[in-house]
């Protein structure tokens, strides 16, 4: 039995609603972008020990947007901070695209890290001195893009974010909505493979998180962009393609049991609640 959204798939499951097999979208597709096996994370101070993962396995394919949710301590940023290679682990092994990431050296994991990965945490961490066109930037010519076309794609990824016009501006002079769209720009620009987000919309108010979850909705489809973020809010979690639950460092539920309308088109998960099922 799987549980989403507090609707039970069993056999009695509402006539509009058929389970599709687990098994489809493995053949369709091989090779995952991410295969996590078996990780292990353990916290050891002084005498506390905590397993913040355990036995964890996660699967994302190329062009997902998945949310990981689950309550303020589980292990969310534990499994954002493993699953990217920031943090070690103490077990079992990560695969990006086919390559593990803990079998490289800490050199070649930092830089396979900078080419393939963007990241944006709840706490903007833009620098503060710097223009959004140079915080945009930054990556780029970390990874050696020459200055002047470093420029020209951040000035063109912070059009496609909504904000040519702020390219001087400081992040002070910002709102925190605004921040979090250059640090979007930021993640994206140098078209990395995957896009990890710690809690993207946690200081911002109702409002400009929505904007936020629109901007990464809108890359996840319209570029493909593979997206997977953490949060322990709901109307984050609604908006993604594929939810994951998490609870104490284990997943419960890695969403890939997928519901299917009638006419065989997945739904969302807005619709996947029994009331909006019926409703559409
Ligand atoms: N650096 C650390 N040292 C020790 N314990 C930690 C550390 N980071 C997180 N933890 C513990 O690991 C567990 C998971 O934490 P975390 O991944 O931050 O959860 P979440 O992001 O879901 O709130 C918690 O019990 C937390 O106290
Ligand atoms: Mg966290």
């Amino acid at each position: 039995m799987v549980a989403l959204d507090g609707l039970e798939v069993t056999a009695g499951r509402p006539a509009l609603l058929e389970v599709a097999p687990v098994g489809i979208a493995e053949e369709t597709d091989p090779s995952p972008l991410l295969l996590a096996e078996k990780v292990q994370k353990v916290y050891r101070t002084g005498r506390v020990v905590v397993h913040a993962l355990i036995d964890l396995d996660l699967r994302v394919d190329a062009g997902e947007m998945v949310a990981v949710m689950g309550p303020s301590g589980c292990g969310k940023t534990t499994l954002l901070n493993c699953l990217s290679g920031l943090d070690s682990i103490d077990g079992g092994r990560v695969l990006i695209d086919g390559t593990d990431l803990f079998a490289m050296s800490d050199v070649e994991r930092t830089s396979h890290r900078a080419a393939n990965m963007g990241f944006v945490f709840q706490a903007f961490n833009l620098v503060p001195v710097f223009t959004a066109a140079e915080n945009v930037e930054l990556p780029l010519l970390l990874t050696g893009v020459a200055q002047q076309q470093a420029r020209e794609r951040a000035v063109e990824m912070l059009d496609r974010v909504g904000l040519k016009d702020r390219a001087e501006h400081r992040p002070g002079e910002m709102s925190g909505g605004e921040q979090q769209r250059v640090t979007i720009a930021r993640a994206l620009v140098a078209k990395p493979a995957i896009v990890w987000a710690d809690e993207p919309t946690g200081a911002l108010d109702t409002h400009m998180a929505q904007q936020v979850m629109d901007l990464l909705c809108r890359l996840n489809r319209e570029e493909r962009q593979t997206i997977v973020l953490v949060s322990h809010d709901p109307a984050v979690g609604e908006r993604a393609s594929r939810l994951v639950r998490m609870r104490d460092g284990r997943l419960e539920s890695d969403g890939r049991e997928v519901l299917t309308g009638v006419d065989g088109r997945g739904l969302r998960p807005d619709e996947q609640r029994p009331g909006a099922a019926r409703a559409g």
